[in-house]
């Protein structure tokens, strides 16, 4: 019997460069699709797949997460009073058990790898999820449940892998699979953004990760990897020997919310799977593509005229 996977990790410490001016006082995590917070989606999709504990790996300048998903007793008590039952229900859909959020502060960006070490007295001996916020996943099934039920089957470290653009390679932890039966594939080895030259394919981790304690062992090591941060790529690699390592291709598409134009397809995504949205959204769609909007047009005065 493998023990169930009931913790996960949510690192939430970056500082969202990407996005500024828009996260120099909000944390990127908070950055809404559509009108939910980036990282409730995670944490959500970690719900949904029987996680029980939830620790945010977090920084300074991150206290909105923890008002995010506290109570927010005035507005409570307000919405009660003004009787606005979908708002209030929306609310309670982010109330979480008493004590099943921890908090822990990452004090320096020292990297993924260092984040998730950061929160090993919580962890224990036991197998943990890793969730990146930034990977927004539209999926019937939650992703992180799916590596959990592929964990279940084969134990060791799973990862959720796509394949990218050759020259995209840079970008992710690649892969370097001996067996692959188009779904789920086995790796011998792994190596964080290697330039397309040398790649060893271009199967690349997605940020969904379910993985062993002995991780958090070769993290002690504190090696810096890609980039001079603690990567938590080569600490995965450094247990390929003694432990399975297995990557599914989830069901679902993936959007990378740490760059705008995935940011932006996302919503765009997710609002056409909204009801109250859909209508509004293909209208949007429509006239702009009818107004045939190209590089080199004036953009501004085709707007304009989209929009009147
Ligand atoms: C991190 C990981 C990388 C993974 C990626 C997925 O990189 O280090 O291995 O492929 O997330 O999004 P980051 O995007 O934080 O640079």
């Amino acid at each position: 019997m493998r023990k169930p996977v009931k913790k996960a990790i949510f690192p939430v410490g970056g500082l969202g460069t990407r996005f500024l001016p828009a996260t120099k006082a909000m944390p990127k995590e908070m950055l809404p699709v559509v009108d939910k917070p980036l990282i409730q989606y995670a944490v959500e999709e970690a719900k949904g797949a029987g996680i029980e504990e939830i620790i945010f790996v977090t920084g300074r300048g991150k206290a909105a997460i923890e008002d995010h998903f506290d109570i927010s007793w005035e507005l409570q008590k307000t919405l009660e009073a003004r009787g606005k039952d979908q708002e209030l229900a929306t609310l309670a859909k982010i109330a979480s058990e008493p004590g099943q959020i921890s908090y822990i502060r990452q004090q320096e960006a020292l990297g993924l790898g260092h984040a998730v070490w950061c929160a090993r007295h919580l962890i224990g001996d036991e197998p943990f999820a890793v969730l990146l916020a930034d990977d927004l996943i539209l999926a019937k099934e939650p992703c992180l449940k799916q590596l959990i039920d592929l964990h279940q089957d084969v134990g060791g470290n799973v990862v959720a892998v796509q394949d990218v653009p050759k020259d995209q390679t840079d970008r992710y932890g690649i892969l370097d699979v001996v067996n692959d039966d188009g779904r789920v594939a086995k790796a011998k080895g792994l190596v964080e953004k290697p330039s397309p030259d040398v790649a060893p394919s271009t199967l690349s981790i997605i940020g969904r990760y379910v993985l062993e304690p002995d991780v958090l062992h070769e993290l002690d090591r504190k090696e810096k990897g890609a980039g001079g941060e603690i990567q938590l790529t080569d600490a995965m690699a450094r247990t390929i020997d003694r432990l399975a390592f297995h990557d599914l291709r989830f069901d679902g598409t993936r959007f990378d919310c740490g760059n705008k134009s995935g940011f932006l397809e996302a919503t765009v995504a997710f609002a056409l799977e909204r009801e109250d949205l859909r209508g509004a959204v293909l209208d949007i769609i429509a006239r702009y593509g009818a107004a045939n909007l190209t590089q080199d047009n004036d953009i501004s005065a085709k707007v304009i005229e989209v929009c009147k």
